[in-house]
């Protein structure tokens, strides 16, 4: 009975001393080396000496770009990240010897790989094509959304909204290209009213005027010649019959000289 006693009093023992073994004995605030429990070092700083029998941890803050961010028995620090902008990141809060940087997503990036605070990895914002407007701009967190054209409005992929087209004709401006969901239409100046009626003036001229005026050239030509012809044929009656008219002596040289001139026959009886 003695016995049975005694080893129910030694099983709880044995429990409590296996526990004690296999469990940390070191507190909370506490790191092992060795046998020892040494106190840790708090965040910001790492171990320079582990503590003795007879003295405490030593500790020392990070530097360089390094940090750590919780009460540690670490002998060296982390290094701090680094915001990679070919990964579209940026600082946004910069390494402190206790805490790491913490990366924020680019201008026109949205974040792929979020964490607690900040960004591991980032990707450009999608562009919209020509055509297609951005329905919604992308933020850090989500891509920009883009939607089609529709009716008389243009984009060329980097509007808010479609715009409408230029109205030429309302600016007295002539339309030299249509629009299309991807351009605005084309103005160009509209010829004036005086400038398109000096033209038409002028193809009239050319083509109504012009041969009209040679007409009119050819006939005084025809005139004059007739008009010669018959001075000629005066002339000539004047000297087949002498006595009806009394002669200056410059008006027979004259006809004298041209008398060489040959007389047909139906000519001189006119
Ligand atoms: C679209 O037009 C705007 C203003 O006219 C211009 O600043 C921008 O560069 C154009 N974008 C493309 C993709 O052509």
């Amino acid at each position: 009975m003695a016995q049975f006693e005694s080893l129910i009093w030694t099983i709880p023992v044995i429990l409590v001393l296996v526990s004690i073994g296999s469990c940390n004995a070191c507190g909370r605030a506490e790191y092992r080396i060795g046998d020892e429990c040494c106190p840790m070092c708090s965040p910001g700083n790492h171990v320079h000496k582990h503590c003795t029998e007879f003295t405490s941890t030593s500790c020392v803050p990070c530097v360089d770009s390094t940090f750590l961010d919780e009460p540690n028995g670490l002998i060296k620090c982390k290094v701090c990240t680094n915001c990679d902008p070919g990964l579209g990141l940026k600082v946004k809060q910069p390494c402190r010897p206790s805490s790491d940087t913490v990366c924020g997503t680019l201008e026109g990036f949205y974040c792929l790989d979020p964490t607690k605070d900040g960004c591991r990895a980032a990707q450009r914002h999608s562009s919209c094509k020509p055509g297609q407007y951005i329905s919604h701009t992308g933020t850090t967190s989500t891509d920009s959304v883009c939607s089609d054209c529709t009716g008389d409005t243009y984009s060329n992929g980097s509007f808010t909204a479609c715009q409408p087209y230029t109205q030429c004709k309302s600016l007295g401006l002539q339309e030299l290209r249509p629009g299309t969901h991807l351009s605005n239409s084309e103005c160009g100046p509209q010829s004036s009213r005086i400038e398109s009626g000096i033209i038409i003036g002028v193809v009239v001229a050319s083509v109504l005027i012009a041969p009209a005026i040679i007409i009119i050239i050819i006939i005084i030509i025809i005139r004059r010649r007739k008009i010669i012809r018959r001075r000629a044929f005066i002339i000539l009656r004047r000297i087949k019959s002498p006595t009806t008219v009394t002669f200056s002596p410059g008006t027979v040289n004259a006809v004298e000289a041209s008398s060489d001139l040959e007389e047909t026959p139906s000519n001189v009886v006119q």
